[in-house]
């Protein structure tokens, strides 16, 4: 947990980041973190016994058992097609699973209402998901905008979201095809941050962006969640960014099936069997661990 030491950021205790929900016992959560980080035991994601079985027969997840501590980076890594995006949508309940369970803080997401829901868990993929008719600010501000925000407050909240995702608010008021690739994830990230949600879910967010802007996105990736603590679902086909990025790292192959899980540097050392061996393999930049921002 070294890398919630904190980063020095002129955004932490931003205020519109400061917890202020019930759920929370602290106060001043942010100023106190990380002394200890005593976080309530029920907080985070997980999933028990779950099974997907789409209406053609396929099975995209098999019997997946899986804890998502809270104020952590759990990050899905595998192949393409062995069930990441179904397990990530699950929690927020774009897809419903066929069996089993998937609970936000010990409780059963199937008896909550969706919308409600998706106010506490913020989406991010991989192509951003911006309307391209509609400004940045706008694109960040839309959630703001449906549960009854001014256009005036809705935009003041998005220019501090653009400025805590490093974006220049010159920005603002370009539409989504003016911004580079990079730009363009950073203001999907924005959006996802506008309702302050408890839970994070990134969808291969930066998979689309050429390496030397992903590993700027990293870094600010690992930057805000040290001032902000979310608990993040992360996916990933790309072990090297799941080794960076992860405090706890599920490689995954097909059916969701866990082949192992562990904190990067477990996987790294003893890699549970053939197929986790060949994706520590390609990790040849996970030497860089330890070093950047950590
Ligand atoms: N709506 C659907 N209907 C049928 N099969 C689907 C559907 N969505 C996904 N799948 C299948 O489920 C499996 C898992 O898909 P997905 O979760 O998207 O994998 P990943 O994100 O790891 O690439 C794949 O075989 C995919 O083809
Ligand atoms: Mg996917």
């Amino acid at each position: 947990m070294g890398r919630f030491a904190g980063s020095g950021s002129t955004h932490r205790g931003a205020p519109h980041f400061v917890r202020t929900s019930d759920h929370v016992p602290t106060t001043g959560r942010l100023d106190t973190f990380p002394a200890m980080d005593p976080r309530p035991p029920t907080s985070g994601v997980s999933f028990a016994r779950v099974n997907k079985t789409h209406a053609d027969g396929t099975v995209a997840v098999r019997q997946l058992d899986l804890d998502c501590p809270a104020g952590a980076i759990t990050v899905l890594v595998g192949p393409s097609g062995c069930g990441k995006t179904t397990v990530l949508r699950m929690v927020n309940r774009m897809v419903d699973p066929t069996a089993g369970t998937v609970s936000v803080d010990g409780r059963d997401v199937a008896g909550t209402d969706p919308v409600q829901l998706r106010r506490r868990i913020g989406y991010a993929m991989q192509n951003s998901g911006l309307l391209p008719h509609r400004t940045v600010v706008e694109n960040v501000g839309t959630v703001l905008r449906l549960r009854g925000s001014s256009r005036a407050a809705a935009r003041a909240r998005s220019l501090e979201l653009l400025d805590l995702v490093g974006l220049p608010r010159t920005t603002a008021d370009r539409y989504p095809g003016q911004l580079s690739g990079g730009q363009q994830q950073r203001v999907g990230v924005a959006r996802a941050l506008s309702t302050d949600p408890d839970i994070l879910l990134m969808d291969e967010p930066f998979g689309a962006i050429d390496p030397l802007v992903r590993a700027d996105l990293q870094q600010e990736l690992l930057r805000l969640q040290g001032d902000l603590a979310k608990t993040i679902l992360f996916v990933t086909h790309d072990i090297n960014e799941a080794f960076l990025l992860g405090d706890q790292v599920v490689v995954l192959r097909d059916g969701a099936d866990i082949a192992q899980l562990g904190a990067p540097a477990q996987i790294l050392d003893h890699p549970a069997d053939a197929f986790v061996e060949r994706f520590v393999h390609i990790a040849t930049a996970a030497t860089s661990r330890g070093s950047a921002a950590r």
